[in-house]
């Protein structure tokens, strides 16, 4: 039986943050993972660029049965400590858009940064290892069994992943130890993914597929995002559909304003006097995409008028439609296409200082198994740094 001060289970995000921190403080760490190489989400994210965090972290991008449990991690490990890391390793960045940071490179650099910081904390990382049981002995330490080997610790950190693309290694292996140590798991469900449609609205909009249009989208209970939506051949994604995806329920609308930052009334009585004889279609062509505002006419949104045909009536629900068009997804792409997993260990059962487990010592849960889930746009990754942070500090 080899001993360790401290063992993580997964070699994602915050898995290896944790062990390179926890190393650093002079403890024996040992990283388990059950892929072939470290960081595979990582080297997938941001388009291989990955958007390592953002400048405006706030909590209230976060969402979490306790949305306060996020503050105290976010607060004391920031995205400017972070830079800092990024900025140590000479890995040149830019912001992208709405505060997002994305290595001018590669993805890889990120993932790099991590092993180096491990490195400098002689962490021992184990590949292609499978936990086949955690028991807790009475002398408060932990026996684990891996494939291949008998470990013993006074310290578990959980930080294996929520559920999406199991293709990239992906299980629900957080959750059952959740279990087994008796704590609640909120209800999991596939978050920043694209929706989809049914039929018949599904035949008109997947003609669309491949054209984005700057929108807001409202869910059910009023949170709203501006950003870009995209039509696919199985539904609607883009920056505003992934975002909203964490907010709508089953059953539920969204609500898209395709032209946000307009004055319609003013746009169509402007065209009007210039152009009475224009038909409304050919008109709408000009702010919106012409096989866009053709689909809205097959759904009987745009009339066959021209603009002086056009009646104050027409031109309301016209206008209602635009800008307050109700959409009915039939469900989400699932796991498959989600970046994260809503929901997680209930975050009840742990220190939001240091990520124990508060009736069961030395057990932590970090990262997205935890019931902290953030929006689009490099909010995720810096969950994942800072509860590792926080969590290494305590051990
Ligand atoms: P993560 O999933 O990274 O790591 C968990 C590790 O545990 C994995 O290596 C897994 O193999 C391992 N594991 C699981 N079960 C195990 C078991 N039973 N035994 C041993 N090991 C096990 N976020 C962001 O902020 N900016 C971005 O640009 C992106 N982009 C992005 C793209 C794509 C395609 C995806 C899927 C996700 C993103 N994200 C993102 C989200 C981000 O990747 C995610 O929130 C973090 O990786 C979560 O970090 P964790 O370390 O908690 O889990």
């Amino acid at each position: 039986m080899e001993n360790f001060d401290v063992v993580v289970i997964g070699a994602g995000a915050a898995g290896l943050f944790c062990a390179a921190q926890a190393g650093q403080r002079g403890l024996n760490v040992l990283v388990v993972d059950n892929g072939k190489k470290v960081g595979r989400k990582i080297l997938m994210s941001g388009g291989g660029r990955c958007n390592f965090t953002n400048l405006y972290i706030e909590p209230s991008a976060y969402l979490s049965h306790n949305p306060h449990f996020c503050k105290s991690a976010l607060a004391r490990y920031t995205q400017w400590d972070f830079i800092d890391l990024v900025n140590k390793y000479n890995i040149n960045w830019h912001e992208k858009t709405l505060g997002q940071l994305f290595c001018d490179e590669s993805a890889q650099q990120i993932v790099d940064l991590l092993t180096a910081e491990c490195e400098q904390g002689n962490v021992t990382i184990r590949l292609r290892s499978e936990v086949l049981s955690i028991q807790r002995q009475d002398s408060d330490e932990y026996h684990l069994t891996l494939n291949g080997m008998q470990v013993c610790t006074r310290n578990v950190v959980i930080a294996s992943g929520g559920l999406s693309m199991p293709g990239l290694g992906a299980t629900p292996f957080g959750y059952k130890v959740a279990e087994q140590f008796g704590l609640s798991v909120r209800p999991v469900s596939a978050a920043l993914v694209p929706l989809t449609l049914h039929k018949p609205l599904l035949d008109n909009l997947q003609q669309l597929s491949g054209i984005a249009v700057p929108v807001t989208v409202d869910a059910a209970q009023g949170t709203r995002f501006k950003e870009s939506l995209l039509f696919t051949h199985r539904g609607l994604s883009g920056p505003a559909i992934l975002q909203i995806s964490s907010y709508w329920r089953p059953g539920e609308a969204v609500t898209v304003n395709l032209l946000p930052d307009m004055d319609i009334n003013g746009f169509i009585e402007a065209q009007r006097n210039e152009h009475p004889n224009l038909s409304l279609k050919n008109s709408l062509a000009r702010v919106l995409p012409k096989r866009l505002v053709d689909q809205l006419a097959e759904l009987s949104f745009v009339p066959d008028v021209t603009l002086k045909q056009l009646n104050s009536r027409q031109q309301q629900q016209l206008v209602n439609q635009l800008t307050a068009w109700q959409i009915h997804p039939n469900g989400t792409e699932g796991y498959r296409t989600a970046e994260v997993t809503l929901g997680g260990v209930d975050t009840q059962h742990l220190s939001s200082q240091t990520f124990e487990v508060r009736d069961v010592p030395g057990l932590y849960f970090i990262g997205e198994v935890v019931d902290v889930t953030g929006w689009l746009g490099g909010y995720n990754f810096q969950w994942a740094w800072s509860s590792a942070w926080a969590c290494a500090q305590a051990i």
